[in-house]
């Protein structure tokens, strides 16, 4: 897989813990670029048995990925460098934004280029998941064609459509069943079909701009919050798979290497007995806690200190969601608290 951020990071990883979770026997590879951050490197490195770094390969094609309306998408040609891992004879991509259902290692049986069709225009592949053969003549090929040509969407996928421009008719053992690269907006679009087939599926891709780490997750209730319009929340299940697989597997990585900063640990470790003190001393309501916990950043910078404010002004602002998490209101303060209860 690949990430050029810590945000598809936490895809990587969940994608990863997926994997290893079914008992794939390949070795798990993660290409990053130096955006990435040290500490977020060091988790995928416990996920991951090889972790390396890649120059950035953007199209800067604004024109074509604004057609997408995905401008943040030129840098996906950073998906090419997997050609150059000729250390391997067989590899199978995936976007960081997809997550394995089950043991899919029957996939290195298949050839170059294997792919599933693409949900928006099935006559090309989508290149979320695919088999290939790495080899420094195809990558520099590759390269190449996007010096010369460009890419039709700005991205990979218009790019490797073009080179592998075949696939639509040649040998139909290179199209993949759709269950190993079920995009989650072909839920909605077609869900009858979703509803006959949907339960062989072997990888969900969150195609599309908004990404699972993006929502909010109640670990209480262990679901995610959305607005009733949101087509994903026809089958908020796979939402939750993800998201279930995050805060089990990957946040106590998080925590061990210093990557959730204290309100996380707070979360996760304390949240009962901080809600349920909380209640008792009318300090907030749960909700609000949840919510705006919910959405800070890991690895987030910590914000200066705030001007010291009165209790109640505190109060107020921690009820509008302004808690001042790293400073009056940071788990130490709270923890301290909460030890004087218990005491
Ligand atoms: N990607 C990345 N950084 C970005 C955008 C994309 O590392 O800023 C990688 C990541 O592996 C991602 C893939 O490129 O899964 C393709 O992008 P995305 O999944 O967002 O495209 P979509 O499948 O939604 O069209
Ligand atoms: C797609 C694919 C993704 C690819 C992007 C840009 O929709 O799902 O993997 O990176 O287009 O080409
Ligand atoms: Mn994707």
């Amino acid at each position: 897989t690949l990430t050029t951020n810590d945000a598809y990071a936490k895809g990587a990883l969940v994608l990863g813990s997926s994997l290893k979770q079914h008992r794939t026997t390949g070795k798990l590879v993660v290409l990053t670029t130096p955006q990435v951050s040290d500490s977020m490197r060091k988790v995928l490195e416990t996920v991951f048995d090889e972790v390396l770094t890649v120059d950035v390969l953007d199209s800067g094609d604004s024109a074509h990925l604004t057609l997408m309306k995905r401008p943040e998408l030129g840098v996906t040609l950073t998906k090419l460098h997997c050609w150059s891992l000729t250390q391997y004879s067989k590899c199978v991509f995936m976007d960081a934004d997809t997550l394995a259902l089950t043991n899919i290692d029957d996939l290195f049986e298949r050839e170059e280029l294997s792919a599933a069709p693409d949900p928006g225009w099935p006559d090309c592949f989508n290149s979320g998941v695919f088999v290939f053969q790495p080899s420094m003549e195809t990558y520099s090929q590759l390269l190449q064609l996007a010096s010369e040509q460009g890419s039709f969407d700005g991205g990979d996928q218009g790019l490797l459509n073009t080179y592998f421009s075949n696939w639509a008719t040649t040998d139909i053992r290179k199209h993949l069943p759709f269950i190993y690269n079920l995009s989650s907006i072909s839920i909605y679009s077609y869900l009858p079909a979703f509803q006959v087939f949907g339960a062989n599926a072997k990888v969900v891709h969150f195609l599309g701009q908004i990404k699972p780490w993006n929502y909010t997750y109640d670990p209480h209730t262990k679901s995610v919050k959305s607005e009733s319009h949101d087509p994903s929340m026809m089958h908020p299940e796979f939402l939750n798979l993800w998201w279930d697989t995050f805060s089990t597997q990957i946040l106590p990585l998080f925590q061990h290497h210093g990557l959730v900063k204290d309100t996380h640990s707070y979360i996760n470790v304390l949240s009962d007995l901080v809600y349920t003190l909380a209640f008792s001393c009318g300090f907030c309501r749960k909700e609000q806690v949840s919510g705006a916990m919910s959405h800070l950043l890991l690895g987030e910078v910590p914000a200066p200190p705030q001007p010291s404010v009165s209790s109640e002004e505190r109060k107020e602002r921690w009820e509008q969601g302004q808690a001042d998490y790293m400073g009056a209101d940071s788990f130490d303060n709270i923890k301290r608290k909460l030890d004087t209860y218990l005491q």
